[in-house]
């Protein structure tokens, strides 16, 4: 999975084309879809091994996910830039993100042969489309006997050519899962994709909570109302402990 760390900038609204505005605050998180799915996952309870690259940069993303208990015996330090991102987040909790791949995008076939020589059948492994590589290791995982998660986020068109159909969970919000589909009503995304790949799928709604299916069962749960400061990993925190309570 990746790692990246993230550079986010707090704004009235985000930026519009052509303008420049001021931000009075930037922090500095550790973040990528990976990790922070890697961290959920390890906190719902789960022995979590994360892979992956970073560059020099990286020592504090390896720290954060020792410090929840995730083995990073299969995430190389190499030269150059460790992936990371700007995002803006407006008064509302909305946000917009660039993404630089960095040594997220160093990931090859042997690497993948490599880590995944040391997991087995029964295994669970949770992807994301923030790293290079991916159609080797749904390809590898699925010789394997492993099972498979996919969160196709940042949708590209160039995955609807990989073997989606090892997948054995597709993870999408609804934006992802238009995309992936061609349609818009939830219950159509559902049952297209299902139909397609025969593979479960899990559609998170934002406020209208999620929607799951199956084949057999459809199934939806509304959501648990908070109080919202930044949606940034929100749908990773959802996915970490969804794939929990799945195993
Ligand atoms: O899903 C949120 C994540 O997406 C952020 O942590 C950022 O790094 C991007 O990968």
């Amino acid at each position: 999975g990746s790692l990246n760390i993230d550079y986010v900038y707090s704004l009235d609204h985000l930026v519009l084309p052509g303008e420049t505005i001021s931000s009075n605050r930037r922090d500095i998180f550790c973040g990528g879809k990976g990790l922070n799915q890697s961290i959920a996952f390890a906190k719902a309870g789960a022995k979590v091994y994360q892979a992956g690259k970073v560059g020099q940069d990286g020592k504090l993303l390896l720290d954060v996910l020792e410090r929840h208990g995730v083995d990073c015996s299969y995430v190389q330090t190499i030269e150059g830039a460790s992936g990371h991102t700007i995002i803006q987040v407006d008064r509302k909790g909305e946000n917009s993100i660039i993404l630089y791949g960095g040594a997220n995008r160093m990931i090859t076939p042997e690497d993948v042969t490599e880590v995944l020589s040391h997991f087995t059948a029964g295994d669970v492994v949770v992807l994301q489309n923030e790293i290079s590589s991916l159609k080797e290791i749904i390809l590898q995982a699925h010789d394997k006997g492993m099972k498979i998660i996919f969160n196709p986020a940042p949708f590209e068109q160039k995955l609807l050519e990989y073997p989606l159909e090892y997948i054995d969970l597709l993870i999408v919000n609804e934006v992802e899962g238009g995309q992936c589909s061609g349609k818009t009503e939830p219950k159509e995304i559902l049952t297209t994709l299902y139909n397609r790949y025969h593979t479960a799928v899990l559609l998170t709604l934002g406020k209208e909570g999620a929607m799951y299916y199956d084949g057999d069962d459809m199934e939806s749960h509304p959501i648990y109302p908070s109080n919202v400061v930044d949606t940034t990993a929100a749908g990773d925190t959802f996915t970490g402990y969804f794939s929990n309570a799945l195993l």
